[in-house]
């Protein structure tokens, strides 16, 4: 299983954001769910041993979790404006209890520790200045972790490196989010694990 947490700073906690807007009112939504397309799709399938967990930190209402269960999920398409939807319906379910809102997509209200410990066991931080991760085994069923276009805030690295994360690098350019996974899913792909 791949899973890959991505810290969206600003991104709103209303149901109500409009879809019209995901890159400015909805604080860079259309960052979380290119991401979660990165992590979930290829040209034409589904990657069933991969999970999206997005954690939307912005107002009125932070921190919210929302996974995306590859091997769970319905329908799910590239559409950014149709995932959308699937978040906003997420968003209305603000209870700490995790529930299952749609197929593969649960929802809670998380904090990033609560969102690291619920999702382990091990932990790659992916960072630019990393070490190689052409050369770096990476361990299995890792949990990477990436931000959104701001970097992570310092309490929140010290919560990943805490919890023993490998720090990792893709390169010498700081790449969007969902380059950066898709980077990570072609050199484990290549790798066959
Ligand atoms: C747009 S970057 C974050 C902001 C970045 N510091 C900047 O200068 O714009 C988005 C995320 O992708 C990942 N990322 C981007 N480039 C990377 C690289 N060269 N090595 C490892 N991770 C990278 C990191 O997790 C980062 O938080």
């Amino acid at each position: 299983m791949r899973r890959f947490l991505v810290v969206g700073h600003r991104a709103v906690t209303s149901p109500e954001f409009s879809l019209d807007d995901l890159a400015g009112a909805a604080g860079r939504m259309d960052i979380l769910l290119s991401a979660a397309n990165a992590a979930l799709l290829v040209a034409h399938d589904i990657r069933r041993d991969a999970e999206a967990d997005l954690l939307l930190l912005g107002p009125p209402d932070p921190p919210r979790l929302v996974r995306i269960l590859g091997h769970r999920v319905r329908s799910y398409q590239p559409d950014l404006r149709s995932n959308a939807a699937l978040i906003r319906k997420a968003l209305e379910h603000g209870s700490r209890v995790e529930h299952e809102v749609a197929p593969g997509i649960l929802a809670s209200k998380t904090t990033f520790p609560e969102a690291l410990d619920r999702l382990g066991p091990a932990f790659v931080y992916l960072r630019q200045g990393g070490k190689d991760i052409r050369t770096t085994a990476v361990p299995a069923d890792a949990t990477f972790v990436l931000s959104d276009n701001q970097d992570l805030a310092p309490e929140e690295e010290r919560a990943v490196l805490a919890r023993d994360a490998l720090v990792l690098g893709l390169g010498p350019h700081a790449v969007h989010t969902d380059q950066a996974i898709v980077l990570v899913q072609n050199e484990l792909d290549r790798r066959g694990v």
